[in-house]
This record gives structure tokens, sequence and C-alpha cells, in this order.
């Protein structure tokens, strides 16, 4: 097993660490930003379907579901499709609109999960076209739906899924570009800037992982505390709920993940000097409207732990720690923000001496309800 861990300490942390050639793995023969290419067999053989779909709904659950939320923003803005984000444990049981012009998309790392399984065969039943996007190849679910594109993470060990996650977005994004350009809702200029940028995303991802130190320190400071609060807006506020669930899972810490503004309408009542609140503030998106949540998490004597984009100042002098992040646009932030959440629960989890590949009550595939 020592051999398998590749010297790293937990399967966690060497697949944290992965992440930077397994998401190069994810596009691989898939894109070419000097071309101008952005293609996957499954996606390109059902194009038609996807052009024509009315909606997309995902169905997902845990980190996948988080994973689907992220595509729900992308696909919104690339391709103008709109899109459902669904448990697939809910979806299952109540009786969804399912129509013949819909595209489901069914997201699952081990393609073995029972509820989405259930989910994709009530959609199937009901004409959607399914499309899946699994990391096991042949997999059930990978068999079960019509088509499909691999993760190619490689096998992921860590019960809290990591590598898994960014992958999913990989995917998910270089579809919703090719839906964007093929579509023109994206403008050209638009499409050959993203390629690049996610061509190059790798070497920022491992740039992210040079917060691994700072990421130690802040968990030092913050391994006993009962409750955490994460805070995001757009694309940053699935980062926000992955970042919570990262930390319960292996920590055993209560955390929640909210939308930045949703704050006040409930979070904000919780907050004092011993409440941490881990807000994810990149310079792209809502920069304005995150420094005025972190205002008033100030006022009200929260500890605040801040991702930022290098450089920043404005949130540095409110911040009670900061974790300096590369730049990257909005729509690519995800892949990049997510990467000190997983190294902060990671610490954290290992300070309190928890189990961080196997924590208590949980699987890694749930394949029965
Ligand atoms: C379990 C795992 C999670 C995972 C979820 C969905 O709860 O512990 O890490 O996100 O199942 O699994 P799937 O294999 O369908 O992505």
């Amino acid at each position: 097993e020592q051999i398998e861990k590749g010297g790293y300490d937990h399967f966690m942390l060497k697949e944290i660490y992965e992440q930077p050639s397994v998401i190069k793995d994810t596009y691989r023969g898939r894109l070419n930003a000097n071309k101008g290419i952005v293609q996957m067999a499954g996606v390109e053989d059902n194009l038609e379907k996807f052009l024509n779909a009315k909606r997309i709904v995902i169905v997902a659950c845990g980190t996948s579901w988080h994973a689907g939320l992220v595509a729900e923003y992308i696909f919104e803005e690339f391709a103008r499709i709109p899109v459902e984000v669904e448990y697939a444990s809910e979806f299952r049981y109540r009786n969804p609109i399912i129509n013949k012009d819909d595209v489901v998309i069914a997201i699952s790392q081990s393609g073995e999960t029972a509820d989405t399984m259930a989910a994709i065969k009530l959609a199937k039943e009901n004409g959607a076209f399914v499309f899946g996007v699994c990391n096991v190849v042949g997999s059930s679910i990978s068999r079960e739906t019509h088509a499909g594109a691999y993760t190619h993470a490689g096998p992921e060990i860590g019960v809290a899924s990591t590598k898994a996650f960014t992958t999913q977005i990989t995917v998910l994004t270089m579809i919703a570009l090719r839906l964007g350009k093929a579509k023109g809702t994206l403008s050209n200029t638009d499409f050959h800037t993203y390629l690049q940028e996610l061509e190059i995303i790798p070497e920022k991802v491992a740039e992210a992982l040079e917060t691994n130190d700072r990421a130690k320190e802040i968990a030092a400071a913050f391994k006993d505390a009962p409750n955490c609060l994460y805070l995001g807006r757009g694309y940053n506020f699935p980062v926000a709920l992955e970042g919570a669930l990262k930390l319960k899972e292996i920590s055993y810490i209560h955390a929640e993940g909210y939308p930045a503004a949703e704050m006040k309408h409930g979070p904000i009542a919780l907050i004092d000097e011993h409440m941490p609140v881990i807000v994810i503030a990149p310079k792209q998106g809502h920069y304005d409207k995150i420094v005025s949540n972190i205002q008033e998490i100030k006022s009200r004597s929260g500890k605040i732990i801040a991702v930022v984009t290098k450089g920043d100042t404005q949130v540095r002098e409110l911040a009670d720690y900061v974790i300096e992040i590369p730049e990257t646009s909005d729509a690519l932030s995800p892949l990049i923000t997510t990467i000190p959440l997983q190294l902060l629960s990671y610490y954290i989890a290992v300070m309190r001496g928890c189990n961080v590949d196997q924590p208590r009550n949980l699987a890694k595939s749930v394949t029965v309800e």
C-alpha cells in the first residue's frame, strides 16, 4: 500500500497532487488550442441531440452533484441551454418531467451509484438521451448511458473525492465549449481564449498546490473549530459547497457552504469570534460584492480565511488569513479555487487524527439506497 501511495502519507494527498497531470489526461486527444479543436467522440456522434436540446438535466450525488452545479453555470453561459441540476435520489422519486428533447447528463466517479443509476433508467424510459460522465471505465453507468465521456482521472482510492471533481469539471467545460462554438453563443475570441486557458490550467493547478504550507498553517489554527462556514458567489458557490463537504467528510467538523449573498438570510446569525468563515474571493467574478460580504463578517468578528488572486490587496486588509491562487477567468476558476480547500480539509483531518482515506460511515461508492 505504501508503494501505491507513491510516497504520500495518504491516497487523498496523492490524488490531490495528481490533479495537474490527470486534468491533462482528461483533455489529451480532445483539446488542441492551437488548432481551435475541442472534441469528444461521444459528443461528436450525438451533436445534433445536444444542439437540439431544449434543456439539460444533470443528475448526480455527492461531489459529482457539485461538479454538476459548476456545469450549470458553464453550460448556461457558454451554450445558452437551460440547465437543471438534480440530486439523483430526489429526481428518481418525484415523478419528474422529462421530455424527448431533453439531454440528461449523469455524472458519477464510480459509475456504480444506485440512485444515479435509477435516475438514468427513469430518464431513458421517458425517451431522453442520456450521456454519462464517469471515471471508472466499463462501470455500470457507463454501460447504461447512450453515450458518454470518461474523465480518465485514474483510480480514486480516497473516499473523499478530489481529482474526480476537477476532471469532471474539465470534461463538462469541454462539452460546453464545443456546444457554445457550434451554436455561436460563444464568440470566436472567447472560444479560443478559453481553449488556451484550459490547456494551461494544469500549470495553474500546480501553482495552486503551492498553497500547501499555507493550508497547513491555517489548518493548525482552526483544527479545533466546531463549525465552519464556506462562502462563494457565482461559479464559486458550488466550490463553497464542495469545500464544506470535504471538511465534514474527513474531519467531522460541521461545515456549511452557502452562496455569499444568502448569508444575511440565516448563517450571519452564527457569526461570532469563534466562527471561521472561508470566503472564495478571486479577482474575477463578483469581487466587489464579495468584499462587502467580507466586511459584514468582519464587523461581526468572524475569523476570515480568504482565497484570493495573487497580488490582491483589498481582501488582505480585511482577512485574518489569505491564500493566494493564480489568476484565472471566472468560468475556469473552480478548477483552481478548489485546490487550497482540498488541502485545508486534508490537513485539518490529519491534525485531528482522523482516518483521512476511510472516514467513518462513508463508502467510496454507494451501490445501495
Ligand atoms: C459517495 C462518495 C462521494 C461521491 C458520491 C457519489 O458518497 O463518498 O465521494 O461523491 O458517493 O459517487 P459517484 O461515484 O457517483 O460520483
